[in-house]
């Protein structure tokens, strides 16, 4: 099978963060989201959080009336978030659990144990022509839960594998990559598009860009990290090749 082409969607929540600490300006996430794409971003991903900790509501307006590459805004399912994103008609909207007390987004959405508010989440936001996708984790069962909520799309939550790469536990590296190729492998047999993403840095990007289901990695923290040492467009250029190295061996 060859492999469809890997999309990067670059997520600038933490330029924002950046700026945040000092209330002014500067650094301005949106000026970061230019310079991504102009260093081969295909896509842009930003968080709404409600408690606005990075991104706010006036940067997804600015990102929706400058980009010219999708834009994926990530949000909780919240009645304040669907309001916003219906209004503002992102080219897709990423559900995902939001806790107050996390650092970033812990874990994948309970779609087996509660998914009786996504139903109706994933219908309002698909109704205003936004392509929805689910955070989740890569479980073959979730594949399917996923599919019969009616969401096109999954993002298979790549935080455990990520942990095992820098805790350099070879076993669990396989343990999770096997997890991870598994539901890519069934979710795509089912017609769901496979997106994945958290925690990718260049020493675990390229076994999750072979797995030839996979269509788009979303990738933040590590890029803006490295933006301080070669800059975001560097930065960017390097993950788009060890993307492509990767993708290189798929079978
Ligand atoms: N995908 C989703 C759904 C996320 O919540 C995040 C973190 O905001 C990412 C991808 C990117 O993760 P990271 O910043 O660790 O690269």
């Amino acid at each position: 099978m060859k492999a469809p082409p890997l999309r990067l969607g670059v997520n600038i929540d933490h330029v924002a963060t950046v700026r945040n600490a000092r209330g002014g300006p500067h650094p301005d996430p949106i000026r970061a989201a230019h310079l991504a794409v102009l260093a081969g971003a295909d896509g842009i991903t930003a968080h709404l959080r409600e408690d606005r900790r990075h991104i706010r509501d006036q940067d997804m307006e600015r990102l929706k009336r400058q980009l010219f590459v999708p834009l994926n805004f990530e949000m909780a399912a919240t009645s304040e978030m669907i309001a916003l994103a219906t209004a503002l008609r992102p080219h897709a909207s990423c559900l995902v659990p939001e806790k107050r007390e996390e650092r970033t987004t812990e874990g994948g959405l309970d779609i087996i144990g509660g998914h009786a508010h996504l139903r109706p989440a994933i219908q309002e936001l698909k109704a205003a022509g936004i392509r929805v996708s689910l955070f989740v984790e890569p479980e073959t069962e979730v594949m399917d839960a996923a599919r019969d909520l009616g969401a096109p799309v999954v993002e298979l939550h790549t935080g455990t594998y990520c942990e095992a790469v820098a805790a350099g536990d070879q076993a669990h590296v396989e343990h999770e990559l096997e997890r991870l190729r598994r539901a890519a492998a069934h979710g795509g047999g089912i017609g769901l598009e496979i997106h994945a993403g958290h925690g990718l840095a260049l020493d675990s990007v390229r076994p999750v860009a072979a797995i030839p289901q996979i269509v788009e990695l979303n990738i933040g923290h590590f890029l803006i990290g490295e933006a301080i040492f070669l800059g975001l467009d560097e930065a960017v250029r390097a993950m788009r090749s060890a993307m492509d190295e990767g993708r290189a061996q798929t079978e």
